[in-house]
């Protein structure tokens, strides 16, 4: 069972988020326990504010650091110290799957979703403990950010995903991309299922599916083979591959 906390200003967006599919599975099954705090109920002023015009001038809003301390203090109080507090914005460390794996193997994760042009700077040295991007682009919030990271990690605490074993051999686990899938029918407009497929050849099929892992994973993202774990077999498929390639025109 791994604690999620979510601290944002859109609950009901984060709450939609949660409510279908394999990560509403996971807390029907009592494997995530994740509380979504509306950072407005951490305010003091009348008005409920969580933003403020920034110092020195410019356009924009930002993030007033005491509802986000407030509310991760009240996180403290009511579910425990969080291992990890981690701040969304795309100035973090980027989140890959070695973060997510990272993040499964700890207790309980707070995630403080960002709006407006940015977060007071003092949030990021006092209240959260890291900083993480989904990826090289602007969302309007972090919400969204915070919805990939629980997936991620949520699919990754055993017995979330039903099929540990799907888990296991999906593309990017073993840092690769994953091969390529067919089902019923064998034959579609035109477009036939690989005979290796339908041969009942285990050993054949386990070939072909690593074989067109790594070409599509060369074709496609090259630089993950510098840093992916290959066993002789698969070192040895690459060669073959490049020699193939370098073969056509
Ligand atoms: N908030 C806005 N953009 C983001 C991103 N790319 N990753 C995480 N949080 C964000």
């Amino acid at each position: 069972m791994i604690k999620f906390d979510v601290v944002t200003i859109f609950p009901k967006m984060v709450g939609a988020g949660l409510a279908e599919g394999v990560v509403s599975r996971g807390i029907e099954r009592g494997l995530l326990d994740i509380r979504i705090h509306d950072l407005r109920d951490h305010t003091t002023d009348r008005h409920r504010s969580v933003d403020d015009v920034p110092y020195g001038g410019g356009p924009g809003m930002v993030m007033k650091p005491e509802p986000l301390a407030k509310a991760v203090e009240c996180i403290r109080t009511e579910r425990g110290i969080p291992d990890a507090v981690v701040l969304l914005s795309p100035q973090g460390r980027r989140f890959t799957q070695a973060e997510a794996v990272r993040l499964s193997r700890l207790q309980h994760v707070a995630l403080l979703c960002g709006r407006y042009e940015g977060m007071d700077e003092r949030v990021r040295t006092l209240v959260a403990t890291e900083e993480l991007s989904i990826g090289d682009y602007v969302l309007s919030g972090g919400e969204l950010a915070a919805l990939v990271v629980i997936d991620a990690v949520g699919r990754l605490i055993p017995g979330v995903v039903g099929d540990e074993q799907s888990v296991q051999e999906d593309s990017f686990s073993r840092g690769l991309l994953d091969h390529p899938h067919y089902t019923r029918p064998s034959e579609f407009e035109g477009l036939k299922v690989p005979d290796v497929l339908m041969s009942g050849h285990h050993a054949e099929v386990l070939r072909w599916r690593r074989k067109t892992a790594l070409t599509r994973t060369l074709e496609r993202r090259p630089e993950l083979l510098e840093v992916a774990a290959l066993d002789d077999e698969e070192r040895a498929l690459l060669t073959e591959i490049r020699k193939e390639q370098e073969k056509k025109p």
